[in-house]
């Protein structure tokens, strides 16, 4: 047994393999179930006892001539094949997985994007509010229908301390700290106790938008809100206001596009109007700047929000507001090519 195990041990040593098929042939040879190691381990249970220790220590050499010589010749092997492939400088690259961005990101950061080009900084402020930042400086009415339990998360049972509803609760914020002249657009995420529907969620994101200085107009805010629309949706795009209200501005109004997709003739998506409303708008209430000690003889400013779930649901036919929230993978890979 033992000239059988050295006979062994000497034909691993010179074993030669040339490709990596061959040493697989070796490996199955001799280390698989009956490969002659294990054959030679077999026989080793009935040897007499004074010859165990000599054999056992050859065998122990024999299994380790073997594996070491595999794993020499697999690096060889392997490397050459490597070597071989990427000497080939013609050969194309392969392409990396990459991942994409949500469409609220998309389109968020096109928003703030087009206003950074006219002068509007970026500011954020808490999710997690208080009734003056959200509602009270803001001009909302002590029974205004906002700060309902239908709509507003509260905190616990403290009436104080909320979910913010909108980001016009940043509009606070950044006047309490930073004397006008402020530009500035504000996104982020709002949350109101809604039913979840195709049309409606109770998580959502906003951008506000604050302009204060002295002699802003009507007229400004109106130029403001035509640039960015043909900026989103496309030279061709007009737009058109109509009266509305919000506490916090006075005159206020909504402002639609017209439709992308139909041209303003008509269709699904646009209900047959030619118009799609985009967003709420207005000149700052005076009360608001004086709530936040803005000399209101001095300053006047345009302020504007607008929903990005909506937006997107615009520039990319989304039909139901929950995609956004259910991270398919499937519904995501479509935005793989937009930045
Ligand atoms: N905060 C309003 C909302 O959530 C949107 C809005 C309307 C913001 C008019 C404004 C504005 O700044 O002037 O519905």
């Amino acid at each position: 047994m033992l000239d059988k195990i050295k006979e062994l041990i000497s034909e691993a040593e010179q074993y030669k393999a040339e490709s990596l098929q061959d040493l697989e042939d070796f490996r199955i040879k001799h280390l698989s179930k009956k490969g002659s190691l294990a054959q030679l381990f077999e026989d080793f249970k009935v040897i007499s006892n004074d010859k165990k220790k000599e054999v056992g220590q050859a065998l122990n050499e024999l299994k380790q001539a073997i594996q070491s010589k595999i794993d020499i010749l697999k690096d060889e092997l392997g490397t050459s094949a490597e070597s071989s492939s990427i000497s080939d400088l013609t050969l194309s690259a392969e392409s990396l997985p990459l991942g994409s961005r949500h469409p609220i990101s998309i389109v968020r950061n096109e928003i703030l994007e087009i206003f950074s080009r006219l002068g509007f900084t970026v500011s954020e402020g808490p999710e997690i509010e208080d009734d003056w930042h959200v509602f009270t400086s803001l001009n909302f009415p002590p029974e205004h229908p906002a700060r309902d339990m239908q709509d507003t998360f509260f905190i616990e049972k403290n009436p104080d301390i909320l979910l913010r509803t909108h980001t016009s609760s940043i509009q606070v914020r950044v006047m309490e700290h930073t004397k006008p002249p402020i530009r500035t657009v504000s996104p982020g995420r709002v949350f109101r106790n809604e039913a979840i529907s195709a049309r409606a969620h109770c998580i959502f994101h906003q951008v506000e938008g604050l302009y204060i200085d002295e002699n802003v107009s009507f007229a400004d805010l109106k130029q403001t809100l035509l640039y960015f629309a043909k900026e989103m949706f496309g030279e061709s795009t007009q737009i058109r206001l109509r009266p509305s209200y919000f506490p916090f501005t006075e005159p206020s109004a909504e402002m639609d596009v017209s439709c992308a997709l139909c041209g303003g003739k008509g269709c699904n998506v646009c209900k047959y109007t030619g118009w799609l409303e985009v967003l709420g708008c207005g000149m700052v209430d005076p009360a608001v700047l004086e709530n936040n000690n803005i000399d209101s003889k001095k300053y006047t400013g345009f302020a504007f929000g607008m929903g990005i779930e909506r937006l997107a649901m615009l520039k990319f036919q989304i039909r139901d507001l929950r995609l956004y929230f259910e991270n398919d993978a499937r519904f995501l890979r479509q935005f793989s090519g937009a930045i």
